[in-house]
């Protein structure tokens, strides 16, 4: 598929667009809206946007837990895109982003269904599972270096 990365943040034209979507496909099935929740922490934080013609196809935040460590959060691929391969490149990018700006480090809390995903991208599973908006995760870990 032919499509751009970009890192944007919340004063970004597209994130708009980037809410819509993570409302859509993170929390409207799960009977919830995003726009319910306190949104200010975004506003420190990068999101790595797959782009096609000017509309919004995945995304992820990221956001930096300390100077080693980052948090990636809130990933979601436009639902009849998902399997395509899009987040796979996300991943990378972000974590090449990342790596760029000496972070070592990414943590994430996966969603069960979404766990194999990212052990197929290097992350491991640390700690027990928990209930975040009402569904079973997983924190997971992955150790970034240039040579990955
Ligand atoms: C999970 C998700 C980010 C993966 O991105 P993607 O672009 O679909 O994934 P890729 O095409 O790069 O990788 C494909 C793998 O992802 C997994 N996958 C595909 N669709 C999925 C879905 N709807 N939910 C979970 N995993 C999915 C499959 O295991 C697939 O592996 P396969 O190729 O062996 O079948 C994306 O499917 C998605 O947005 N899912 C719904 C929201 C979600 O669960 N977000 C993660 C929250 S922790």
């Amino acid at each position: 598929m032919n499509f751009e990365l970009l890192i944007v943040d919340y004063a970004s034209e597209y994130y708009p667009q980037i809410l819509e979507l993570r409302n859509h496909v993170l929390r409207k099935p799960l009977g919830l809206n995003l726009f319910d929740e306190d949104l200010s922490e975004d506003k420190n934080q990068y999101v790595v946007a797959a782009i096609q013609n000017e509309e919004i196809l995945g995304c992820l935040m990221i956001k930096i837990l300390d100077k080693d460590t980052v948090k990636y959060r809130q990933m979601a691929i436009k639902n009849s895109l998902q399997g395509k391969g899009i987040g796979t490149t996300i991943l990378k990018y972000a974590d090449n982003f990342c790596i760029l700006n000496d972070y070592t480090q990414v943590l994430l809390h996966a969603r069960q269904s979404a766990r194999n995903f990212y052990i197929r991208n290097g992350f491991e599973e640390v700690g027990d599972e928990f209930e975040e908006v009402g569904i079973p995760h997983v924190v997971m870990q992955k150790q970034l270096s240039l040579n990955q």
